[in-house]
């Protein structure tokens, strides 16, 4: 993603994560906006998954960050907002795909299932994919059918 600006939010769980991606995000002189929780003391993920996807889905930032302990929390929270879409990934050929094939708007990391370097590793992957158009489009437009269905647009 270029000009990007970031929204990154954890719970406890995915605290310490958080921090190390935010070190990376410093390194590469990335702009993002931590959305907390800004300690490990026990919280609730989907306050901080709605605050990070309500920004991506105002498009306040261009993309955003969650980290809980599965990423499971945070995915289900997230992809219930519309124009939100999040992708667990927990592989760098995942993370690729989200972007390519998927548009993905947001990634989300368990901390308790991949290692800070792993994690990295995707967060990278993740930033660099520039997403792709053609058939791929076609379906996002289905996915955005499927909120208009429900009356989530
Ligand atoms: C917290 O214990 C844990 O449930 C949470 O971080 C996440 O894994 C939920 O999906």
């Amino acid at each position: 993603m270029k000009k990007m600006k970031l929204a990154i939010g954890s719970d406890h769980a995915g605290y310490e994560l958080k921090e190390a991606i935010k070190s990376y995000l410093d390194e590469q002189g990335l702009a993002y906006e931590d959305l907390g929780t800004h300690n490990t003391d026990s919280c609730d993920y989907p306050d901080f998954g709605l605050a990070v996807s309500e920004a991506v889905a105002r498009k306040d930032v261009s993309g955003g960050i969650l980290v809980c302990g599965t990423g499971i929390g945070m995915s289900m929270v997230a992809n219930k907002v519309p124009g939100v879409r999040a992708a667990l990934c927990g592989d760098t050929f995942s993370a690729r795909a989200s972007r390519e094939h998927n548009h993905a708007n947001i990634l989300v990391l368990g901390a308790r299932v991949v290692g800070v370097g792993l994690a990295l590793e995707i967060v990278r992957t993740w930033l660099a994919a520039v997403p792709q158009g053609g058939r791929h489009v076609n379906r996002l437009d289905k996915i955005s059918a499927v909120e208009r269905k429900y009356g989530r647009e």
